[in-house]
């Protein structure tokens, strides 16, 4: 298409038909913000308020589903949320936009494509326990072409809300309880979507979700306010949303929470003050689903029409499937309560999007088979690699893993031991259980011949049904351990999920409780998406290991854990407290007041959580040398760099995360015990060495910020966390 366009417009030319006759907006060749200037003067008030709407397409049961017949929509739409991987279907609805509508706009087609499109790879969450960024950039990548392949110009995704209650549904859609992380993966994710440029064929427009402090729901509850202090605002939410604004992330989605009792979908400051005019992010923000309308349930809004001009005002450029804008707009315009300079900057802001993906040069999508589309087996390879990387090895004692030649019998037991659906996690539309390899698939790969597979169902994931337990018994009884796979639906994870507690269902605690009784070493199998609590399981258990909802591709990597094929290097991007009442846990607290003996911690518990973030363990031992400074003393203009050596010391080659915490023990702002401000993975041959360095920029990695987002740096000590090491520096 492009290159029949570019045809077209030099025969015009050489024939003397100047290509100036080409509207301007039209014409590849002119600059964008010509291009939109120039689209934008020639636009009616109902062109204009068309472009800040979304509509939904496709098969679902929302009511407000305008069907599945292309006819109904207007060819003026400015976006679809498009439930459908038919690029047909997209086509000739945009043949619609391109040749019905007066102007030629095309339509940008929206959808959620979270952690892949049908080719799904592991959760968020579990992506980010890799600590591989350059993995999660490919994976993000491929379902970017995947996306475009099937009428897709734009994802509702990375979502960068920072969470620290894992009773949240939501903690699966993100990067855990760390700002940084948080920051590092949403652009390792934006990258991937949008490639190098918006405009590649195979790149698609990332949106930041949900803009902000969604993640800080009251009590884990979704839905609710958040009530964020003006200094943590800053601190922890919103550093990764700057980031990701830094990287090119073409649009934003505002949260369904209020921020301290101001809507995030109604928020001035947050929307306007903070994302146009200081970090000057020149794309869109859509509302979230229903975010509008709802300003009238959350008391800001007496009426649709007031919750329209409240969130137009605010800086909500795009209305998400409510239609308010489009009803009202045009008496609030005409009533002077919309500024005319407001509209046009809005629309040119959505333009803007649809200019930098090629969309007006290239409305259409290429047509290709399902198999020519889906699920290519480098793709797949690398949803393995992504599981196998996120999976954490949380217990390991008595040598229960890697699996010995003493085991000939494996008892495999539990609701998750063939299950295919739940491996999916949330958010995966697209996928299906028929692409998903089991964890029993995975074993029966690995161990065929090696290892006698006795496989017993147990019990389901909820319930009081014990009558499988008599069989799981027998199979454990007849077997040298016991896999016992345990886990959570996948509905009990994302959006409306939220959980009272973190523990598993008795049913499942009971399951293992009873196959203890045999004496056989028990490995626990988990998956789900969020932190358990595990306080019960842990001591019945040998071995622990972590898989998360790994997606299509996670039979493999675990069997190759459990042989000893693979060995794992996932560690925590969340931290599992000990109990669900121990919640807020995180491993970046303020310091206490009192912050010895236990001193107000929750009397009746053990102080510690289960595992720390960052917590993973290794087949082999990793030894750290002393971390070595390129200077005791820098003044903030000077950087400082600090290294150090780190041994495979034991026998088998395996990938070490070495992870540079800072702290400021004395600041005019109590600061937390310690900050995450870097990370490197790499692989370390048994008995080989590698120096690890990172480099300390003073104005990034030593300031602060007070509640108003202005930064400081103070000079006094400084001390590096890496490994179990403390280092002292100064800052002069
Ligand atoms: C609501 C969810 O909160 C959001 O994350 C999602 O992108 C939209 N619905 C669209 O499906």
């Amino acid at each position: 298409m492009k290159l029949f366009q570019s045809a077209l417009i030099s025969f015009l030319i050489i024939f003397g038909v100047s290509a100036n006759k080409l509207p301007k907006y039209k014409d590849a060749k002119q600059p964008i913000e010509s291009r939109i200037k120039d689209l934008v003067k020639r636009m009616t008030l109902e062109e204009k308020i068309l472009q800040l709407n979304q509509y939904t397409f496709g098969e679902n049961n929302n009511p407000n589903n305008i069907g599945p017949e292309v006819k109904k929509l207007p060819a003026g739409i400015g976006s679809l949320i498009y439930f459908s991987a038919n690029p047909v279907l997209r086509n000739e609805i945009q043949k619609k936009a391109m040749e019905e509508s007066r102007l030629g706009i095309p339509i940008l087609f929206g959808f959620d494509v979270i952690h892949g499109f049908r080719t799904v790879y592991p959760i968020s969450l579990a992506q980010a326990c890799t600590f591989n960024p350059e993995l999660v950039t490919k994976a993000c990548g491929v379902a970017a072409k995947e996306s475009v392949l099937s009428g897709v110009d734009w994802t509702f995704s990375p979502m960068i809300d920072v969470a620290l209650d894992p009773r949240w549904g939501r903690v699966s859609e993100g990067y855990g309880e760390d700002p940084y992380m948080n920051a590092v993966f949403g652009v390792a994710s934006v990258k991937g979507y949008q490639g190098k440029n918006l405009s590649d064929p195979y790149s698609i427009a990332a949106c930041l979700k949900h803009y902000v402090g969604y993640g800080m729901s009251e009590g884990g509850r979704d839905y609710r306010s958040s009530n964020i202090s003006a200094q943590s605002l800053w601190e922890t939410y919103l550093p990764p949303y700057e980031a990701c604004v830094k990287a090119g992330a073409a649009t934003l989605m505002s949260g369904f929470n209020d921020l301290n009792g101001v809507p995030a979908t109604a928020n001035h400051y947050t929307l306007t003050e903070i994302l146009k005019n200081r970090w000057k992010h020149d794309g869109f923000v859509v509302a979230d689903w229903n975010a509008v309308a709802q300003l009238v349930y959350q008391g800001v809004a007496k009426d649709s029409a007031e919750a329209g001009l409240k969130a137009f005002m605010a800086g909500i450029e795009m209305d998400m499937r409510d239609n308010i804008y489009l009803e009202y707009f045009p008496k609030l315009v005409a009533e002077k309560k919309i500024p005319m300079a407001k509209i046009d900057d809005a629309v040119a802001r959505v333009l803007r999007v649809k200019f930098r993906l090629g969309l007006f040069d290239e409305p259409y999508t290429k047509v290709l088979d399902e198999n020519e589309r889906y699920l290519k087996p480098q793709d797949v390879a690398l949803a393995e690699k992504l599981a196998e990387e996120s999976m954490v090895l949380l217990k390991n004692t008595k040598k229960a893993l890697p699996f010995s030649g003493n085991i000939k019998k494996l008892a495999v037991i539990g609701p998750m031991a063939k299950d295919k659906e739940n491996m999916l996690g949330s958010w995966s539309f697209n996928g299906k259980a028929n692409d998903v390899e089991s964890i029993f698939e995975g074993l029966e790969k690995e161990f065929s011949g090696k290892i006698q597979l006795n496989y017993a169902y147990g019990c389901g994931f909820e319930g009081t049904d014990e009558k499988g337990f008599e069989e799981a018994i027998a199979a454990a009884n007849g077997s040298d351990a016991i896999l016992v796979c345990l886990g959570e639906l996948k509905t009990w994870s994302g959006e409306n999920a939220s959980r009272s507690t973190i523990a598993l269902p008795a049913i499942q605690e009971k399951l293992v409780e009873k196959l203890k009784q045999t004496g056989k070493p028990i490995i626990l199998v988990l998956s789900n998406g969020r932190p358990l609590e595990l306080v019960r399981l842990e001591p019945l258990a040998d071995a622990i290991v972590e898989i998360w909802q790994p997606g299509i591709a996670g039979g493999t990597p675990l069997a190759g854990i459990l042989s000893g094929r693979v060995n794992p290097s996932g560690k925590l991007a969340i931290t599992f407290p000990l109990t669900t009442g121990q919640i807020p846990m995180y491993y970046n607290m303020r310091q206490s007041a009192r912050p010895y003996q236990a001193m107000g911690d929750y009397q009746d518990i053990p102080v510690e959580p289960m595992y720390w973030f960052g917590h993973g363990l290794s087949y082999t031992t990793f030894s750290y040398d002393e971390a070595k400074l390129s200077a005791k003393k820098i003044t903030k203009n000077e950087k400082l760099t600090i290294e150090v050596t780190v041994t495979n010391s034991g026998a088998v080659k395996g990938k070490e995360t070495v992870l540079w915490y800072i702290s400021d023990p004395v600041c005019s702002i109590s600061r937390p015990m310690k900050e995450l401000k870097y990370f490197k993975k790499k692989e370390i041959n048994a008995g080989d060495k590698t120096t690890f360095k990172f480099e300390i920029d003073p104005m990034r990695d030593l300031s602060y910020t007070d509640g108003t987002g202005k930064r400081f740096v103070e000079t006094g000590d400084f001390y590096i966390h890496v490994g179990n090491q403390k280092v002292k520096f100064e800052l002069e």
